[in-house]
């Protein structure tokens, strides 16, 4: 298979109800094509795409473990993004069913979709699979060394990604996005991440909670960005069989990050705290995004402020009071017992 173009083709995308998910099938519709969402909701929301659910977008409430579900959505597919997966702090108190949903149905739906003739899997991984970072910028090559049940289940999805492609020449891409942020991400239950939580705590003049020092660092990259490099994954031909970064390319440490939110809020008083640090924190990540760029032409178009200003406003467009959004927080969402 070549390189494709979207117009009037087949797309599944299994998560697209989600953060990341709801960015990509949006972008997937304008771009022309008919897109299936397969999201069971259990993080995922109905909202997420409500303005663009209809002719061209659908929505099966499914669960991706439903394999006679799945080969029926699966059939006549061009294209199928997986992205549905349970996350990392959901893996630090239910590791079985973070395998199972990650690792196992991965298999599960590449097989199906290898015998149902579906022209390309792209495989959304994540740059947890490498662990801490031993050296920076870290490229594709970088060891794959996870610190938690969800960086390994991911990296078993990718292992039969590449499987599918080795042993059967399947039509397999993965992608390994570094943290994304932006409108519709997650600020609750175990799924909340840090800049909604930050933020959200600095607009209700609630403290910013910083777990272990803060000298962690990540590199945040905008959603809008981070979903048109999965779009472009799925298009290139050059991309078949490879393992592809999407990073912005900057690592800022978290205590930073914290500052930087007391800007773009205004809150120059919002005050920073620490508590123990997360079982399995990642202490450094640093992409290296020089093959997305030269397979996939991919290179970030929204930096950390803009981006932080973006999700501020969007934040503001809810006309929700950040203190009823925040009733949904919980601080520790990583704790063993999932309390
Ligand atoms: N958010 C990030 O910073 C980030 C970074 C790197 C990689 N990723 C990857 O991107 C993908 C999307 O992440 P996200 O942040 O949008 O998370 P998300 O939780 O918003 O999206 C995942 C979706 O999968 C759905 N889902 C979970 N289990 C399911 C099941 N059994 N059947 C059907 N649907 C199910 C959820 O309801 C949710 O809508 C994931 O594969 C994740 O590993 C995310």
């Amino acid at each position: 298979m070549g390189d494709l173009t979207l117009k009037g083709a087949k797309i599944l995308v299994t998560g697209g109800a989600g953060f990341i998910g709801s960015e990509l099938v949006c972008q997937l519709a304008t771009a022309g094509a008919s897109v299936t969402v397969v999201d069971n909701l259990v993080n995922g929301k109905r909202e997420n795409l409500k303005e663009i659910i209809g002719n061209q977008v659908n929505l099966e409430v499914t669960d991706i473990r439903d394999f006679s579900a799945m080969e029926k959505f699966l059939d006549g597919v061009d294209v199928i993004y997986h992205l549905a997966c349970l996350g990392v702090r959901h893996s630090i108190h239910n590791p079985k069913e973070n395998h199972e949903v990650n690792a196992s149905a991965t298999l599960q739906l590449l097989e199906l979709s290898r015998n149902l003739k579906v022209g390309r899997f792209v495989y959304v991984s994540t740059s947890e699979v490498y662990g801490t970072a031993r050296n920076t910028p870290m490229t594709e090559q970088h060891p794959t060394m996870p610190h938690t049940v969800y960086g390994g289940s991911k990296l078993a999805g990718e292992c039969y990604a590449r499987a599918f492609f080795d042993t059967y020449e399947y039509d397999t891409v993965i992608v390994r996005p570094f943290n994304a942020y932006g409108p519709r991400s997650h600020h609750e239950g175990d799924s909340g991440e840090v800049i909604p939580k930050f933020m959200l705590r600095a607009m209700a003049g609630q403290p910013m909670v910083v777990f272990g020092n803060g000298k962690q660092t990540r590199d945040f990259t905008f959603v809008g960005d981070t979903a048109r490099g999965i779009f472009l994954a799925g298009l290139s031909e050059k991309a078949l069989g490879q393992t592809i970064n999407l990073g912005q390319g900057k690592e800022i440490t978290i205590h930073d990050l914290a500052d930087k939110i007391r800007d773009v809020t205004d809150n120059a008083d919002a005050e920073i705290i620490f508590d123990e640090p997360r079982p399995g924190d990642v202490l450094r990540l640093f992409a290296d995004s020089t093959k997305a760029r030269d397979l996939l032409g991919f290179t970030p178009e929204v930096n950390l402020e803009e981006g932080l200003e973006k999700l501020c406003k969007w934040y503001g467009s809810l006309e929700q009071d950040p203190k009823t959004l925040l009733e949904k927080e919980v601080r520790h969402n990583w704790r063993m017992n999932g309390s």
